[in-house]
């Protein structure tokens, strides 16, 4: 099956094709399925929204428009797609509708409408978290057990979810104000050191002294004992920004404040995944979401399925499928079509509050 995904619900316009296929039953209950990636193309508007410090979702909607035509063309050449036999060649739709930036998301899902009407094929909304947690079944053939855990960690959320099968993934834990990668890009503002926060706090946690560590104020772990799969960041934030204005020198700590933060989200992060694969006596612990990107935590957590549970399976995206991209609403697409053909084009519709 050839599905043409398309993810606009950011600051990234991305489409994709895939050519997804079921390719035997590995056992009575469990299929393989074989994602393979014909092309992924990602137009990223970083540079635009860097000099606001994050995104500014006007700008962002506006910046769609102009791309999100381009990109998709680029994504049918470089799967080898004419554009003449693309009514002939792709099945179906994927696109994300919610949740995200309301004006950004209709640029995505009216292009898609559109195609759906002039190619006469079904057209998938696809919620963009369920498109993070579907970026661990694209070009893997292994068999995710179920039920799992997954732990999906972005700029606009935070979850803790529970997947019994396809097209059951229920919530089991969120974040109560702001989300890791936010925390990760409101730590970066308060140190200046750049936008987006994530990948900068990482490479400087990886310049940290260790003599000069044990000198800076510890930060909290924050809901480490709560009785539920919560998390919570922004205290976390408050605590750095006191830390910082406690210490005269801290612009010569920034590589050791800048680890002691990483690690306070990933330690949180990590200690309730577990707790939530003991409980649900988890097959699989799966990582998602662009925060995924962070290699400590991709190590950590790792390291802490192998450590603390017995019979639990690890997986985590390719790096390339951490950040928003459409492969994963492609994927996501795919494991809806095997459900359901039926998806006309005026069922569909923007819904930016979506929950899981
Ligand atoms: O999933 P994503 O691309 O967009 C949303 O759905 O929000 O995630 C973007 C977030 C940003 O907050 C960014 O700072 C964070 O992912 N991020 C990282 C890293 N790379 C991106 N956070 C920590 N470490 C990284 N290496
Ligand atoms: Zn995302």
């Amino acid at each position: 099956m050839i599905i043409l995904g398309i993810e606009t619900s950011c600051d990234e316009t991305a489409a994709a094709i895939i050519d997804a296929n079921k390719i035997k039953k590995a056992s009575k209950n469990a299929n393989i399925f074989d994602v393979k990636v014909l092309s992924n193309i990602v137009s990223s508007q970083i540079e635009i929204h860097k000099q606001y410090g994050g995104v500014v979702p006007e700008v962002a909607a506006r910046e769609h428009v102009p791309q999100i035509l381009p990109v998709i063309n680029e994504a049918l050449a470089s799967a080898g797609i004419k554009k003449e036999n693309a009514a002939s060649t792709i099945d179906a739709i994927a696109v994300t509708v919610g949740p995200g930036l309301v004006t950004s998301l209709i640029i995505g899902v009216e292009s898609a409408k559109t195609l759906a009407y002039a190619w006469k094929k079904p057209v998938i909304g696809i919620n963009h978290i369920e498109g993070h947690i579907y970026a661990n079944f694209i070009a893997r053939q292994e068999k995710i057990k179920f039920p799992a855990i997954i732990l999906t960690v972005s700029g606009g959320h935070t979850i803790l979810a529970l997947m019994e099968k396809h097209g059951s993934i229920k919530t089991i834990g969120e974040t109560r104000d702001d989300a890791a990668g936010e925390a990760f890009d409101k730590a970066a503002q308060l140190m200046g050191v750049g936008y987006p926060g994530g990948p900068l706090i990482y490479s400087y946690s990886l310049r940290h002294n260790k003599n000069k560590l044990e000198k800076i104020n510890r930060l909290p772990r924050p809901m480490l004992k709560s009785n539920d799969f919560d998390f919570s960041f922004s205290g976390l934030k408050t605590a750095l920004r006191y830390a910082l204005e406690n210490d005269k020198n801290w612009k010569k700590k920034i590589p050791e404040y800048a680890h002691e933060f990483q690690n306070a989200i990933i330690e949180s992060l990590i200690i309730k995944t577990i707790k939530a694969a003991k409980k649900y006596k988890a097959k699989s612990v799966l990582l998602s979401g662009g925060v995924s990107a962070n290699l400590g935590l991709r190590q950590q957590l790792e390291s802490a399925v192998k450590n603390d549970l017995t019979c639990t399976d690890f997986f985590m995206p390719d790096l390339k499928y951490t950040t928003d991209n459409a492969t994963m609403i492609a994927t996501a697409g795919f494991f809806r079509l095997l459900k359901s053909k039926k998806h006309p084009w005026k069922n569909l519709n923007v819904n930016c509050n979506r929950k899981l």
